[in-house]
């Protein structure tokens, strides 16, 4: 991939390049809590930021779109926030799935399924199922993800592969981690962002974003919207990408 000039700033959507960006979305309870209202107020208006994202992006020239709905680390919330949230997931599975299929949009889900009552895993499925032809944004929600555990289920894979004697391990390469990785069928990320001010990773994408470009946005995200992506978006554009180059 070429280094990208300031320039480049005005690139469309029709410039035919895969652009990947992957967003932590992150300040549904402090915008709450701001407002003296529970937590899943601040969830269910996040929900609203979800869709507007999604649906500026094409706009923007995104072809693929990661959110990071729900750690594997979130199940340490109180169960009354974890109900609340799988309400919400079940609610925006439902609700926007003929809005997804109208824009064209491709879903897919990744994580970890083993934590989800069955009614969720059906809605996923579903949702995946509706949406799979869509030739417009690929769109991904990690749910139940944690990227230290995708690599420990990867590098078990592996081992298997080389247990039945499928794999040489003189041969394995990055390939072979890539192709167990539940990313395998996306490019790797070329924009991390993180709403709400927080400037960590926890635990999103870390192999996947080795050379992704880091934007922190103070923007909880509820109120987080397409105008703040194109914003991000034109950050990253005055990045001047290396990759270890000169
Ligand atoms: C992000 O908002 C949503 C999830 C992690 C599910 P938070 O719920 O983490 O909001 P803050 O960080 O407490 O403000
Ligand atoms: C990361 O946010 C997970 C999601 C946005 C889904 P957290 O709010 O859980 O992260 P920490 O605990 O502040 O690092
Ligand atoms: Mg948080």
């Amino acid at each position: 991939m070429t280094a990208q000039s300031p320039l480049s700033g005005t690139r469309g959507p029709s410039d035919g390049h895969p652009l990947h960006v992957a967003i932590i979305m992150d300040g549904n309870g402090r915008w709450a809590r701001a407002r003296g209202l529970p937590r899943t107020a601040g969830h269910r208006k996040g929900a609203e930021s979800v869709r507007a994202v999604v649906e500026a992006s094409p706009g923007l020239g995104i072809t693929h779109l990661t959110l990071f709905g729900f750690s594997s680390e979130n199940w340490k919330r109180p169960q009354s926030e974890i109900s609340d949230l799988m309400s919400l997931l079940r609610f925006y599975l439902k609700s926007e799935l003929r809005n997804l299929a109208k824009h064209n949009v491709c879903l897919r889900v990744i994580g970890r399924r083993d934590r989800f009552s069955q009614d969720v895993l059906d809605l996923i499925a579903e949702a995946e199922h509706e949406t799979g032809q869509g030739t417009g944004l690929q769109l991904t929600i990690a749910l139940n993800y944690g990227s230290r555990l995708e690599i420990v289920d990867a590098v078990k894979d592996i081992a298997r592969e080389v247990a039945a004697g499928t794999l040489d391990p003189e041969t394995i390469g990055e390939a072979d981690v890539n192709r167990h990785l539940t990313t395998r069928d996306l490019p790797d990320p070329d924009v991390l962002i993180r709403t709400s001010g927080e400037q960590r990773i926890s635990n999103f994408l870390l192999w996947q974003a080795a050379y992704a470009e880091l934007v922190f946005s103070p923007v909880l995200w509820p109120d987080f919207n397409g105008q703040h992506l194109a914003d991000a978006l034109a950050d990253y554009r005055t990045r001047e990408r290396r990759f270890g180059g000169v």
